[in-house]
């Protein structure tokens, strides 16, 4: 890994993405959502009715290409933009279940490590400190009572079934929702995005500021 990545997990609703664009914000990295990936691939299988046992030839020619344009990445499927769809009620029904899958992952950590190549990244997932860039000093992993991340995702007003995707995420084989090893551990139950912002901020330690 050639860029600097702060690795920021949690289970669903626990803020990670908020807090992972305000720091990325605050420090000058490139926000990068893991989780977009696989919402992204997760609607070209709805799309195109790809069935399971299908689904390694049809990710190996993945028609799935990322654009890194203005600080911002946008993920194309056969050219046209998934951004849209990541919320979809059919995706958020369905994205856990084609992540369990080894070569769905094998196919989003390769464009991961390819981002790290050349940028420094605040990267938010399920196993970005613990699989997919273990080395990285800046581990953080973000977590809030049920109920909390209940309300934070009925707020957004999308149709989403939490507890089944945390349920399938902490459970499955390959790479599994897990406390990365060295991660520094926030609640953020009871505070607000400004507070586990500043937590995480004051937690980077030697990371020089691009935009003091
Ligand atoms: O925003 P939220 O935390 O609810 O979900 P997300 O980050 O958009 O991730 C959607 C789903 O993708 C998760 O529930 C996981 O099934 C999968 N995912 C994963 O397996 N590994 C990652 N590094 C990121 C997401």
């Amino acid at each position: 890994m050639a860029g600097r990545v702060i690795a920021i997990d949690g289970p669903a609703a626990s803020g990670k993405s908020t807090v992972a664009r305000s720091v990325a914000s605050a420090v000058g990295f490139l926000f990068v959502s893991s989780g977009h990936f696989y919402r992204a691939l997760a609607w070209g299988t709805v799309v195109e009715g790809i069935p399971d046992e299908k689904l390694n030839d049809w990710v190996t020619e993945s028609p799935l290409t990322v654009e890194d344009k203005e600080n911002t990445i946008s993920l194309l499927l056969d050219g046209k933009d998934a951004t849209p769809h990541l919320s979809d009620p059919e995706v958020a029904a369905k994205v856990s279940q084609i992540a369990t899958f080894p070569c769905m992952r094998d196919f989003v950590n390769s464009r991961l490590h390819a981002l790290a190549e050349e940028r420094d990244l605040v990267m938010e997932g399920r196993d970005i400190g613990s699989v997919v860039f273990p080395a990285t000093p800046w581990k953080f992993y973000l977590d809030a009572s049920p109920e909390e991340r209940a309300r934070r995702r009925a707020r957004q007003g999308d149709e989403d079934p939490i507890a089944e995707r945390d349920r399938l995420d902490s459970t499955r084989v390959t790479a599994p929702l897990v406390i990365p090893e060295g991660s520094i551990v926030i609640d953020t139950t009871h505070l607000s995005l400004e507070q586990v912002v500043d937590a995480v901020i004051a937690r980077l330690g030697n990371i020089e500021p691009l935009n003091p």
